[in-house]
Parts: C-alpha cells; structure tokens; sequence
C-alpha cells in the first residue's frame, strides 16, 4: 500500500561532538550576536561557569535560577536580567528546566537561543513550550520557541548521574516509541525513531552492564537528540497522557514516571499497533518490544514500580479516571478498565502484559530475564543470543513436536556414539561447517601467520617422539612423501627447537586409531625443528578419507545427500613458547574433493605442491620408483 505523509522539518542547526562547549562564542558570533545572557540552574553553575568562560566578552549576564515546570514568576525575573543586560541572545545549559526558561525568554523577546543540553530530555528541538502560573501549566507552540541551535557535548552530558541517565533515555525513548505509532507518524520521524531506539538502547545496556564511558553518552545524547526530534515532529499518544497526569496531578517526578510507564504503555498498544512494535522489536533484536524495555530499564537499574515514586495504591483508580476523562488519539482504545489494569500492574512492578497469555516472544524474553544476573558478561551475551537464536529458528520455520524430537533423538544418539576417541558432536560441528567459521574467525585476528585449520578427531595427546629424518609410515605401503619444512615466526625468523606434532591417514584412508588391528602409533609422531627452524621426515602420500559416518552425523550426510570425503592433507600441530599455537593442514595441489570438503576446512593458502620425483632422494633414503616433496613454511604468530 502506498503510504501518503506530510513531512515538516523544523530548521535547528545541530553541533554534535565530545568537547563542543568550546565552539559557543563561534555559534553564537555565527547567529550575528554579541551579547549573551547565560542560563544555568543552581545545580549546574559549574556549567554555566564554563559556558560562560567560553564566551568570554559576548556574555554580559547570567541567570542560574531555572526551575521545574518553567514558572512564569521565574521567567520574568529572568526577563529583567536579559533587559537589564540589553541582551540579544540566550545561552542556556542545561536539562529541561533551563532549555523551558529559554524558549519563555525568546517567545517573549525574539532573542536567539543557544542550548547545551545536560539530559536526555529532547526538548530543546521541539517548538513546544510549558508553562506554569498559579499551579496551571499551559502548553504553547510557535516557531520562535525553536532555539536555533543546539550544541550537543558529549563530555558535558556525562556529567549526568547515571540513575539520572537511565531515566532520562527512557524519557526519551518513549518519545521515539510514540512517535512510530502516532498518527501524524510519517517515513522520515519513523527513521529517526528507529535510530534514536537502537542508540538509546544501546546506551542504556551499556550503562546496565557498567560500561559508562563516553561512548555510551554519545550513544545516549545522539539518540536522545532524534528522539527530541520526534517528539516535535508528531503528536505523542497514551504514554505521555499518562505521564502526564502522574505528574501533574500525583506530582510523581517526571522522567521516572515515564521510565515506568513506557513498557506497560507499550504493552497496552502492541496489538493495535503491531507494526510498530515489530519495527522496535527488530531495532532491539529481541522477539517483544515491551518485555525488552521492561529489561533495558530493569537491567540499569532503572525504577520499575510507581509504587516506589510514592503513590498510593488508594490513588490508581482516580488516576486511570483522570487518564481517560478526555479523549485523544492512540492505537488501542483507551478504557477506563485497561488503564486501571495497566496501571496497576505498572504500580506494582509487574512486567508488562504482553496480550497473549503465552506467546513464544514472551518466553523468549522470559528466559532471557533469567540470565540478567550474570555475573560474567561474555557468558551472558552468549547464552541470551543462542536463546534468542534458537527460539527464532523454531519460530520462524514453525518447528512441530516431531521435529523437535529427532533432533532430540539426534543429539542422543550422537552422545551415545560419543567415548573418548570419536567424538560426535565435533563431527557434527565440523560437518555443519561451524568449526571451519570459528577457525577463520580465530585465523582473522593473525593474518601474518599461517592460516589455521580444524583439529579434527584423530588427534591423540602425547604421539612418539621421532628423531629428524625418521619415517613415520613405519613402512606402510604409500607413495613416499619427503616433508622438508621450516618453522618461522612473523619476522621470518627461524624457530628453533618447535615441538612439531603431525599425523595423517593410510593409504586407505585411515587413522592408526582407526585401526583396532593395527600395532600403532603409525602415521603420526612428534619432532623438533633444528637450529634453522627445519623439520625433515618421511611418510607418504596421504590419500582422500571418509570422515566416521558410521553415527547420526552420517546418517544427516546421507539424509541431505552429501558425501563424506576429506581432500587428502596432513595434520600439523606445531608449539614453542613465546608463539601461538598453530594446528593447520597441508592439502595435496590436485587432490579430490578440495573444492568439496566434508568438513569445509580447506583454504587456498594450505594448498600445497606434492612435487613429483624419481631417482635418489635428498638425505639418501632408498625409494623403489616415484617419491613426492612437500616444502613448506609455517609462520607463527607471537604469544
Ligand atoms: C580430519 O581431518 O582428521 C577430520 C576433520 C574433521 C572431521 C573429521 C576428520
Ligand atoms: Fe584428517
């Protein structure tokens, strides 16, 4: 369907950056103006200090009694001042109270208006302004109130407790969250909702895992710049009603109200507005955008209860009436015993309903609350993402009983098959490709060195150690190989005494321990490089293998009509302190099954001659007929 929209952009210019306070007097002189009136609040005069360094001459006056909910009384003292001064520009730093003292100045006057916001509060991109005389806020709109630039510094937000933080992000996410199923709602505030979740989110799990850096501020402020940008943009619905009367007539503090209420408001519109919260959900990575910042909140520590806020449980039928006396648009109509339930769920702390009574996103969610207490970070991110993964895989291809209990069946048989020479499950992963991908993953971080390969299962601990120049087939049958390779490390100088293990299958295509028959070790062995880095031996051609598919890995090669061959290679696995271990393979140039793998473990750079020869051999070993060579150079990285 075709989407028809109005889009208005509100002209701000934005400086966005770490240490951007320095750039005031440039911003202001770019304004045409000279003389500035600094606003500040009690709190913040260390700011306002700064800010008005920074000026240097241009500030002829300052102000620092901003206050909650913009009281005119507060303004028009802060009027004489900026008369006073025959100031013609505002410089104001601030949270939201200070940014409302600075758009009631330029309404009234006309003055420019600088801002440098301290909080996430959005508001000094919004033409909007609140007001309160004698107790009763009014809320105007003109475009005069739109300060006309905006000086976000990273550095001066972090400054900003982190409780405080995670409020006022959530305070801001729930403007971005509004704004997508607002009616006014249109593609490009739709963009900048999305980016300003994904950053709030990002911010607010960084500080919930104690990462409170400036990168995690910059995450914050920038998003809570977008979401400013769409709280000026679109009409807000059901969450800031209710925000809004918690405040004004329960005088609950304002950003964590919101902080509270937004997942149950989210909650209470997810079927009305599904697209919208599939778009947050995706943003979010998670399955059910509700749950996922009732998490976000909980896991920083946020408040969760508006019990905790200090309002009385006697009070949420009043507050649901004053929260559906009048009209006003939102997705889910809004009645006065879904409210009462919403608020009463919000009261006591209680995640967010999420409609359905046991929808597998909630599950999801669920069993991803569970690991929020994990003490260590990796083990976290990893067990929540393989849940998340793995509920979406069933999801997503609407996994029925009977599929899920063969792969059950599946991984019993492969635990049953399982001893300690044949191991199933790395059989698996390694059929399934995964080992090679955690493999070019770990080679990725050392791409000076020789890439590495899979392990595979025939590796035994502690094989016979054999002098330079042995032949390690013990005479079995095979084309000669004379290996005549050098250890070096990434300067290319030659690694001296490296304890080099190899091992390789039989011309059958066998392992010794394959082999119960067989009077072993055989094709396998360890040495040591000389005084140059150099390692000598024989054995022989290794020829292409079938890897175990005698078990389910098998049976799942033979279901999806897949072969089970490696391309012939030999195994090394080479050690010396002060390196990295190296385990790699050396594939035959010409050998079957390269471009085929059973196991996907073969890489351009192992591909190695087998150079063909006949007649009398380096070191004088005797050969009937044809023997091949294989150099070679195994570069290692440092430790
Ligand atoms: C191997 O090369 O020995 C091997 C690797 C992965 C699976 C099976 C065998
Ligand atoms: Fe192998």
């Amino acid at each position: 369907m075709v989407r028809s929209f109005v889009h208005t952009s509100h002209p701000s210019r934005v400086v966005f950056g770490v240490g951007t306070l320095e750039t005031v007097a440039d911003e202001v002189a770019r304004l045409g103006r000279s003389r500035v009136l600094v606003l500040a609040s009690p709190e913040l005069a260390d700011a306002g200090d700064r800010v008005e360094k920074a000026l240097g001459p241009l500030a002829v006056a300052r102000f620092d009694g901003a206050a909650m909910h913009t009281p005119v009384a507060v303004t028009e003292v802060a009027l004489e001042v900026l008369r006073a001064a025959d100031a013609d520009c505002v410089v104001a730093v601030g949270g939201g109270s200070t940014t409302g003292l600075s758009k009631a100045l330029a309404v009234r006057t006309g003055v420019d208006q600088v801002i440098l916001p301290t909080t996430y509060a959005g508001s000094e991109v919004t033409p909007v302004l609140g007001e309160t005389a004698d107790g009763v806020k009014t809320t105007r709109s003109a475009p005069e109130i739109l300060p006309e630039t905006v000086i976000y510094d990273v550095e001066l937000s972090a400054g900003l407790p982190a409780p405080i933080a995670v409020t006022s992000a959530v305070n801001a996410l729930a403007h971005a969250v509004e704004a997508l199923y607002s009616p006014d709602a249109e593609p490009v505030v739709d963009a900048l909702a999305l980016d300003a979740i994904a950053r709030l989110a990002s911010g607010l799990r960084r500080l919930g895992s104690g990462t409170d850096d400036l990168e995690t501020r910059a995450d914050l402020l920038h998003g809570a710049w977008l979401a400013g940008t769409c709280l000026g943009a679109v009409g807000m619905a059901l969450h800031h009603k209710l925000c809004h009367t918690l405040g004004g007539s329960f005088d609950l503090p304002h950003a964590p109200t919101h902080t509270i209420v937004l997942p149950h408001a989210m909650a209470y519109n997810a079927a009305a507005a599904p697209d919208a919260m599939r778009r947050i959900a995706e943003e979010l990575g998670v399955a059910d955008a509700p749950g996922a910042v009732f998490n976000l909140v909980r896991n920083a520590g946020g408040p969760t209860s508006l019990r905790e806020l200090g309002l009385a449980e006697a009070d949420l039928d009043r507050a649901a009436e004053l929260a559906t006396a009048k009209p006003y648009p939102n997705p889910a109509p809004v009645t006065r015993d879904g409210i009462a339930g919403l608020l009463r769920r919000a009261w006591a702390g209680e995640r967010p309903a999420s409609g359905a009574a046991a929808s597998p996103a909630r599950i999801t969610e669920q069993v991803v609350e569970t690991f929020a207490e994990t003490a260590d970070q990796r083990l976290h991110t990893l067990l929540t993402d393989l849940v998340r993964r793995l509920h979406a895989f069933a999801v997503d291809n609407d996994l029925t009983q009977d599929e899920w209990q063969h792969g059950i069946d599946f991984l019993t048989r492969a635990g049953h098959i399982t001893t300690d020479t044949r191991q199933e499950f790395v059989l698996l992963s390694d059929t399934l490709g995964l080992s090679s991908v955690v493999d070019v993953l770990t080679n990725s971080r050392t791409p000076d060195s020789t890439p590495s390969a899979v392990l595979g299962p025939f590796y035994v601990e502690g094989p016979p150690e054999l002098a330079q120049g042995s032949d390690i087939s013990r005479g079995a049958p095979g084309t000669p190989l004379y290996v005549d390779v050098v250890v070096t490390d990434t300067a290319d100088q030659p690694v001296v005494d490296a304890i080099v293990d190899v091992w390789q299958s039989n011309d059958d295509g066998f392992y010794d321990v394959q082999l119960p028959d067989l009077d072993g070790p055989v094709l396998r062995g360890r040495l040591r490089t000389d005084g140059a880095g150099r390692l000598r031996f024989w054995s022989i051609l290794p020829c292409a293998y079938p890897i175990p598919a005698d078990g389910p890995v098998g049976d799942m090669l033979a279901a999806t009509g897949r072969h089970p061959y490696r391309a012939p290679h030999i195994h090394f696995m080479i050690q010396s302190p002060g390196h990295q271990q190296l385990i790699t393979q050396l594939f035959v140039r010409g050998g079957d099954y390269l471009d085929l793998d059973a196991v996907f473990g073969v890489k351009d750079d192992l591909i190695v001659d087998f150079v063909p020869h006949s007649g009398p051999t380096p070191d004088g070993h005797a050969v009937d007929g044809e023997w091949r060579e294989l150099t070679f150079t195994f570069r290692l990285a440092p430790a």
